[in-house]
């Protein structure tokens, strides 16, 4: 059998074989400055517009996985999956909490960037687009569709876990214990469920060509919304306020650029960013070489609010 043939005929379930763990937190908010990066504004805004991006997709996530359940054939994928979804549902909790409690409470407008995400995921990504309604035998190849939207948002959710999880720059900075432990939590627990989202696409007939299309639309589409959101929140501060900042605009895009090669650490590059997704283009890749499980697990059997969760739980 050749190999494109076994890529064809093969049902893909789980590629794992240790189970994930859905863990609850808990965060605090009341002491977290806006600068939750001692004097550096810029990359404290912009690493806190992940708090207004978040939850709506993750949420969406969930619903869409919910969704496709009972087609799972795999038992091993389907325990992935479910898990999957419970940590998702909790990391768009925590994101939430951080908008509410910190971010509004600071009087910073987020219902703007908020109203993007519910439009894109409510709506425009809904299983009736736009209210809509799919013909049904169109419904798998949007399903289809959307499974390969997943999966490669979480190649890059874990590429960025994993530039969380190692940073040590922020720490050494000062940075505020629970805005880090929030990041690095999260992750953490990207890391360690990278291959589910991969798994399932695969699983229910996704195809090696659609990362192509997937892949442009998803960098383009993440980036693009997440330095517009930056800019909304930036242009509130006063001393941003007088650059006007807007996504199409270049101060942003040449502030981002000029920080990340400043301190390559700070935040990372966004031509870095890009130039991972070439990794999820290869016929070979394999999400488990993304990231160590092992250094994950560690984190979050130390990450402070699971650990404060589990005492309240307990
Ligand atoms: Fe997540
Ligand atoms: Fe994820």
């Amino acid at each position: 059998m050749s190999l494109l043939s076994r890529f064809k005929t093969t049902k893909i379930g789980s590629s794992i074989s240790y189970f994930i763990q859905p863990r609850k937190v808990k965060f605090e908010w009341q002491a977290t400055p806006i600068d939750w990066i001692p004097n550096q504004p810029f990359a404290s805004y912009f690493v806190n517009e992940i708090n207004n991006i978040l939850p709506a997709g993750e949420f969406w996530f969930c619903r869409l996985y919910n969704k496709v359940l009972a087609q799972i054939t795999d038992e091993k994928l389907k325990h992935d999956v479910q898990a999957f979804i419970r940590q998702e549902a909790m990391h768009a909790q925590a994101h939430n909490s951080a908008n509410k409690e910190y971010l509004s409470e600071r009087q910073i407008d987020i219902q703007r960037n908020l109203d993007i995400m519910n439009f894109l995921f409510n709506q425009l990504l809904a299983d009736q687009p736009l209210g809509l309604k799919i013909p049904k035998i169109a419904e798998h190849q949007w399903d289809l569709f959307r499974l390969g939207v997943v999966a490669t948002v979480e190649h890059m959710t874990c590429v960025l876990g994993k530039y969380a999880l190692y940073n040590t720059e922020w720490e050494r900075l000062g940075a505020d214990a629970n805005m880090l432990d929030l990041v690095k939590w999260h992750g953490a627990e990207e890391i360690e469920h990278r291959s589910v989202a991969f798994d399932l696409y695969r699983h229910l007939g996704g195809g090696y060509i659609a990362r192509y299309y997937l892949s442009v639309v998803v960098i383009i589409g993440v980036i693009g919304l997440w330095v517009d959101g930056a800019a909304h929140l930036l242009a509130q501060d006063p001393r941003f306020k007088q650059l006007k900042p807007a996504v199409y605009k270049p101060w942003i895009w040449k502030e981002w650029f000029r920080i990340s090669q400043q301190d390559n650490r700070l935040l990372s590059n966004p031509l870095w960013l890009v130039s991972q997704q070439l990794g999820y283009l290869m016929p070979w890749y394999d999400p488990v070489h993304e990231g160590s499980t092992d250094d994950a697990l560690y984190y979050l059997e130390h990450s402070p609010a699971a650990k404060r969760a589990g005492l309240k739980v307990a």
